[in-house]
């Protein structure tokens, strides 16, 4: 099976869509390759198409103060990544296509990693999960802050929880605070 380096090295040299062609940096995702939780965002934006490292900017930051704050735990005990890893232009939606072509990445890091927990940040990254479990997806806000479990095909078990993206937190004070109840929840799944 290919490592955690190879498969950034893939994605850094990947033209599966035309995402390469705009991009500054492909971000394949950064953190420990045996994490027991998982994040999952959408794209990188501008930000992160700089640097190459996912979730840096603005909602980064929030996603890191409530990873510290309220798990308790370093950035560098998890896993960070998205579903698309290249930054689409002016940072819309990724489409369809894009997904698709670039999920197969997700999928090679999650069964090398493993995590007990994979946590979703807004519709992008939920809906996908979603259709693996073989789940319907309607609305970020009808799923979020449950828990649900994904039943692989080697029989393990994975729990997933759906969240708001922090983006969409940070000029928001009731969705910021909702984000905050979902991360206890996290914790006490972890504990
Ligand atoms: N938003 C995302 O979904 N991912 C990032 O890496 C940064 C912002």
């Amino acid at each position: 099976m290919v490592d955690l380096q190879e498969i950034a090295e893939q994605v850094r040299n990947c033209r599966k869509c035309d995402l390469w062609k705009t991009r500054k940096n492909a971000v394949p995702g950064e953190g420990n390759p045996h994490a027991e939780i998982m994040f999952v965002g959408e794209a990188p934006g501008e930000n992160e198409d700089i640097e190459g490292k996912p979730f840096v900017g603005a909602a980064g930051k929030l996603l890191t103060k409530l990873i510290t704050e309220v798990l308790g735990l370093k950035r560098e005990d998890v896993f960070i990544t998205n579903i698309v890893k290249c930054r689409p232009p002016q940072n819309r939606d990724p489409t369809e296509e894009e997904i698709i072509a670039c999920s197969p990445y997700l999928r090679l890091q999650i069964d090398i990693i493993k995590p007990k927990l994979i946590v979703t940040l807004g519709r992008h990254s939920t809906s996908y999960l979603f259709s693996l479990i073989g789940k319907s997806f309607s609305s970020i806000t009808r799923v979020r802050g449950k828990e649900f479990e994904w039943k692989k095909d080697d029989n393990t078990i994975i729990k997933v929880f759906p969240t708001y993206h922090p983006a969409a937190a940070l000029y928001n004070p009731n969705l910021r605070k909702t984000l905050e109840d979902d991360f206890r929840k996290i914790k006490s799944i972890l504990t």
